[in-house]
């Protein structure tokens, strides 16, 4: 079928499941809620909160009146915790009294630079200034955010003051979530989604402002939109840029846009105490256990924020929380627990901006989202470990790895920050002074310069840049890092041996997802497997897993999830965990019944949409493959054979590329199997260096998937069957004299 008619079958299906859900939504509650691991959600924690403030009271609430005189007394500045209107609130923020000078400032300069503390207002005042001025009469304010979370939450506050519906008047664009319409005048988007833009409209003839906000992270996307947005300000006179940092290496900015004028927003901070831990801590995560609950126990009224690495940090430290609050039974004061990191859902999300009860405290526990990107009120106290989950490139596995790493003195600044903005606060390091003087570089590293870059790269040739060495970087990527990523585009068969992209490099560019997934989706077109390869790309793209794993049942979960195991792998799992979602007409019962998750499988389904329309667009067929899945493994191999190991005879796996040991993930389905190559779509590192989403291949199948990188090697005399096995990675075709890489790059000079 053309992929048009799946489409309109799969909407149908949809749409008929969306109201079956509405139906079990509200029939199984609690159960939606556990899916978030989230504490505070389950019923009986509401129980024990409010049965606490009915003990509370039955002692006749000694602890009440100062807490609640101390609770109202302070102005918190903004949201539904005062009684003041949104006029008041927004007039109240420290930015209000630069709103004339702004506006004149835009008016006079296509370029400027605003500088102000996190919490003055920038992102949320600043566009609607612009429209109150009648800068989005002519065209879009555009404000870029690092963060999907940041983007959806701002957006939704924004909407609230602006006193419109979300999507309406202000809106967001997310990857593969559009919540705009025509009427919107400001819209919040990742930075990634203002690149994609970029790609389809260099001239950006939507908007009339653009904002570049939270310039400060430095995330690759926002650096790169530095270059390509100078570059049509000067095709683009009557196009504004806005770029605002909430740190003070404004004049490197300045520099970098033409001298351009810097807006600084004075802030309004208290003083912060800092105290150091006095010896190194062996156990972060018990120090920061232990040292919020001596907080609760022991000092004045104000909340917590603790940050942590990530998820699953994160839970599990709401969890234990929990359980020692419950230990400690009635007597002492409430403690709200609150989880924030980008895969929570906005609804759960927004519940960390509400207020502690009167008599209670919370403790937001957070990723480092909550270092510049979100503010929250009311902190006092903020508990740092030290540490952060970032991606870095990991040039002896040739790819990108999330590792934990020491934050930056800037870093631990920016968090003891967000103690002082209420009043007088606290930060607690977990680490020595020593330990921040020595350790700790004064600056974070910009993304640009330690990650894998072949996205960022396939996407600048893609908008025609191909003098990449030339482009106006602010802090250019070191170049052997451009250069990975130039060999592995061409490895991909995205790039010619010039170094220029390829009518598949094209479409390739076209699909908002890592290049190894869209060489396997375009390869599976080919292959005659792509309504297969589609819902499987879909369900990596989409979430990080469907399945559930409660604590307490863990076991129930896993004998459910092995009967969708496939012989082959996880890749084929998850396509049989899609394929019987869809066998149930889109059921949300049934996902409950099979430990998966609804959430996860309706965000699958909605990228498999829009993958189909682009698809579509470039006249892509979607057939199925019936039962020759070999061909989805094949299609696999297209895009992943950098990803490839082999098992070791000592144990585990050893990649073909570096012989870096490598281990099966004991949740992927061919854990304990015998599967002698295998691809795999990423690396994890917990205890050992992980694959994740693994498939058993043919090593043959590699040869012929990357002709160019891999080769037969030393086959005289040995069986066809060992023949096929010896495969070896092409290293030499980079090496030497001659260096493809070189000339590549002497090209590029030119070009
Ligand atoms: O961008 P900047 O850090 O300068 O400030 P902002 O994000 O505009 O935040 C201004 C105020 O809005 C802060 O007091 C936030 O707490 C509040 N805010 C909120 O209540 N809810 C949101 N979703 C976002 C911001
Ligand atoms: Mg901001």
């Amino acid at each position: 079928a053309m992929a048009g008619d799946v489409l309109a079958k799969e909407r149908r299906d949809l749409r008929q499941s969306e109201a079956q859900d509405k139906a079990a939504e509200k029939a199984s509650k609690v159960d939606l809620n556990a899916q978030w691991n989230d504490p505070m959600v389950a019923p009986e924690q509401r129980k024990f909160a409010s049965d606490l403030r009915q003990a509370r009271n039955d002692r006749g609430g000694e602890q009440m009146p100062e807490w609640k005189r101390i609770t109202q007394g302070k102005d918190q500045s903004l949201g539904k915790r005062t009684n003041m209107s949104i006029k008041d609130q927004r007039e109240s923020l420290p930015v209000y009294k630069f709103r004339k000078q702004f506006l004149e400032a835009v008016g006079e300069n296509q370029l400027m630079i605003v500088v102000g503390d996190t919490g003055s207002g920038k992102t949320t005042q600043l566009t609607q200034y612009l429209a109150e001025g009648g800068f989005a009469n002519d065209g879009m304010v555009g404000c870029t955010q690092p963060r999907r979370v940041a983007a959806m939450s701002v957006s939704q506050r924004v909407a609230e003051e602006v006193g419109c519906k979300l999507g309406e008047e202000v809106g967001y664009t997310i990857r593969f979530e559009d919540m705009t319409s025509p009427n919107t005048k400001i819209k919040y988007m990742t930075d990634g989604i203002m690149q994609r833009e970029i790609l389809l409209d260099p001239e950006l003839s939507k908007y009339s402002v653009i904002m570049l906000d939270e310039a400060h992270e430095r995330t690759i996307a926002t650096d790169v939109l530095f270059g390509l947005l100078k570059k049509t300000l000067k095709r683009r006179p009557d196009l504004k840029l806005i770029v605002t940092s909430a740190t003070l290496d404004a004049e490197k900015f300045s520099t970098y846009f033409n001298e351009c004028p810097i807006l600084s927003i004075p802030g309004r901070t208290y003083p912060v105490e800092i105290m150091y831990s006095r010896e190194p801590e062996s156990d972060y995560l018990d120090a920061a256990l232990v040292t919020v609950m001596q907080i609760h126990l022991t000092e004045p009224i104000g909340d917590i924020l603790l940050f942590l690495t990530g998820k699953e940090e994160i839970d599990t430290s709401c969890e234990i929380l929990y359980e020692r609050m419950k230990a400690l039974g009635p007597s002492v004061p409430e403690l709200l627990i609150l989880p924030i990191y980008g895969a929570l859902p906005s609804e759960v999300a927004s519940r960390i901006f509400e207020p502690a009860p009167p008599g209670s405290r919370k403790v937001v526990i957070a990723t480092n989202i909550a270092e510049t990107s979100i503010t929250i009120d009311g902190i006092y106290y903020v508990v740092d470990p030290g540490f952060v989950k970032q991606t870095a490139f990991d040039a002896k596995l040739g790819m990108d790895r999330l590792q934990v790493t020491p934050i930056s003195q800037a870093q631990a600044k920016q968090r003891a920050g967000r103690a002082g903005r209420t009043g007088p606060g606290k930060c607690f390091r977990l680490y020595t002074e020593a330990a921040f003087q020595s350790e700790m570089l004064p600056t974070t590293i910009p993304e640009i310069q330690r990650q894998n870059l072949s996205n960022t790269i396939l996407m600048l040739k893609a908008m025609g840049i191909n003098d990449l060495l030339h482009f106006d970087f602010m802090d250019p990527p070191p170049t052997n890092t451009m250069l990975t990523a130039l060999e592995e585009l061409y490895a991909l068969s995205a790039l010619d041996d010039e170094g220029l992209l390829t009518r598949l490099g094209r479409q390739m560019a076209d699909f908002p997802m890592e290049p190894g997934l869209a060489k396997t989706l375009i390869t599976s077109v080919n292959l005659g497997c792509s309504d297969e390869l589609l819902s499987i790309v879909a369900m990596i793209s989409a979430v990080q897993t469907v399945f559930h794993r409660p604590k307490d049942k863990q076991q129930q979960a896993d004998q459910k999830k092995a009967k969708f195991h496939d012989p082959h792998g996880d890749h084929l799992t998850l396509l049989n965990v899609y394929n019987a979602w869809k066998q149930s007409k889109f059921s949300t019962p049934w996902c409950f019944e099979n430990f998966i998750q609804p959430r996860s499988m309706k965000r699958a389904a909605d990228v498999r949409t829009q993958l189909v329309q682009i698809m579509d667009r470039h006249k892509h067929r979607v057939t199925s493959c019936g039962r020759n899945t070999d061909l989805v493994r094949r299609a696999l191999c297209a895009g992943f054979f950098r990803n490839s190991a082999r098992k070791d005879p000592a144990e585990g796996y050893k990649t073909l590329v570096e012989g870096t040991p490598v281990y099966m993930h004991p949740s992927s389905a061919l854990f304990g199997k015998p599967a002698e190559h295998v691809v795999y779509h990423s690396l994890v590192e917990t205890t050992k260096e992980y694959m994740h989403n693994v498939t058993a291949i043919e090593p043959k199948w590699l040869v012929e998937a990357a002709p160019t990188f891999f080769r037969v090697a030393g086959t005289e005399g040995l069986s066809r069957r060992k023949k096929a096995e010896r495969i070896q990675p092409l290293h030499n075709r980079f090496a030497g004299e001659d260096d493809w890489r070189l000339s590549a790059q002497k090209r590029q000079g030119r070009g």
